[in-house]
């Protein structure tokens, strides 16, 4: 597998020259274009990592797989459902065109920003504080990693320029899609955005969804199966946006991208996969990231079709 990898990454070294740091939160744009990891956690908890698999970056929206688990554990799949459908969309992940036009009003699919914000209004607590402090847990113990926090910076870097966000909120707030108060959600949806993760820790999200909801590193269970098929599917059909079409006919893997550049993959009943790679297409997805997955998909025959 090591050698595997090393000619994966050595491969695709090259893409990290295309494409763009995220520059909309602008604390993103401070990123290394040239950082290329892959990390590989495989069921019976053995994990393979090469290239640059400890540097932390921000999670961005794969954290919307974390938002949606929680919500559907919350609140039962139909009452999250009832108020984010789980159809795909043609149009970008901050859209606002499709929030008008879908009867009854409501976000297509919790991928995009709009639909995570609704999940993540959905996620219980007391007060943000401890709505926070749930999904920071959450992540700590899907990824096995007890040490994950968020970036503060990059926290701070998005809440001062998140007006698409904010427009979004208040228009789904307007057609009564949610009552919770925009600023607060927000704040917690920003938040959960900025939490630090390493392409080891991504990897290990995605085994647990490999299998089935079960911790490969200790046999725990942690979330259900049937909530794990959900997500999957959704990962499929939403998980890259308006490039998930062509992403499950060339590596055909359920997967979330993020804009700091990590990809996580969940591959049924095999393996989770984390990549990284900060530089990014027109759609917000990792090039290079993209480009180690298909050949890592090609070499282990990893489609799930
Ligand atoms: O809400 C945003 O725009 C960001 N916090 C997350 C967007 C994102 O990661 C899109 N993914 N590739």
């Amino acid at each position: 597998m090591y050698k595997l990898l090393e000619t994966i990454l050595k491969n695709n070294e090259i893409y990290t020259k295309e494409g763009n740091l995220a520059s909309y939160i602008p604390e993103l744009s401070k990123a290394n274009r040239e950082d290329l990891g892959i990390s590989v956690v495989t069921l019976d908890g053995k994990e393979y990592s090469m290239g640059v698999c400890d540097k932390p970056f921000t999670i961005q929206s794969i954290s919307k797989v974390l938002s949606l688990l929680l919500a559907i554990m919350d609140n039962g799949r139909n009452n999250v459902f009832s108020k984010v459908g789980m159809e795909p969309t043609a149009d970008g992940f901050n859209s606002i065109v499709n929030l008008e036009i879908k009867n009854p009003i409501k976000p297509f699919n919790p991928m995009i920003n709009s639909g995570a914000i609704v999940t993540t209004s959905l996620i219980y607590g007391k007060d943000r504080d401890e709505k926070f402090e749930r999904i920071l847990d959450f992540t700590k113990k899907i990824t096995g990693n007890p040490n994950i926090d968020y970036n503060k910076d990059v926290y701070l870097s998005e809440k001062e320029t998140g007006d698409r966000n904010r427009a979004l909120a208040y228009f789904m707030k307007s057609n009564n899609i949610f009552k919770e108060n925009v600023d607060e959600v927000l704040d917690l949806y920003f938040k959960q955005c900025s939490i630090n993760v390493t392409c080891r820790d991504i990897a290990k999200i995605g085994a647990v969804l490999a299998n089935d909801g079960i911790l490969p590193w200790s046999g725990e269970r942690i979330i259900s199966r049937e909530v794990c098929r959900i997500v999957k599917t959704i990962m499929v059909t939403c998980g890259m946006y308006d490039a998930s079409g062509e992403f499950a006919v060339h590596i055909g893997i359920p997967a979330k991208s993020g804009v700091g550049g990590g990809i996580m993959a969940a591959v049924p009943n095999r393996m989770g996969i984390g990549v990284f790679g900060p530089a990014l297409d027109e759609k917000g997805n990792s090039i290079a990231g993209i480009h180690l997955l298909k050949d890592l998909s090609e070499e282990l025959d990893l489609s799930i079709f």
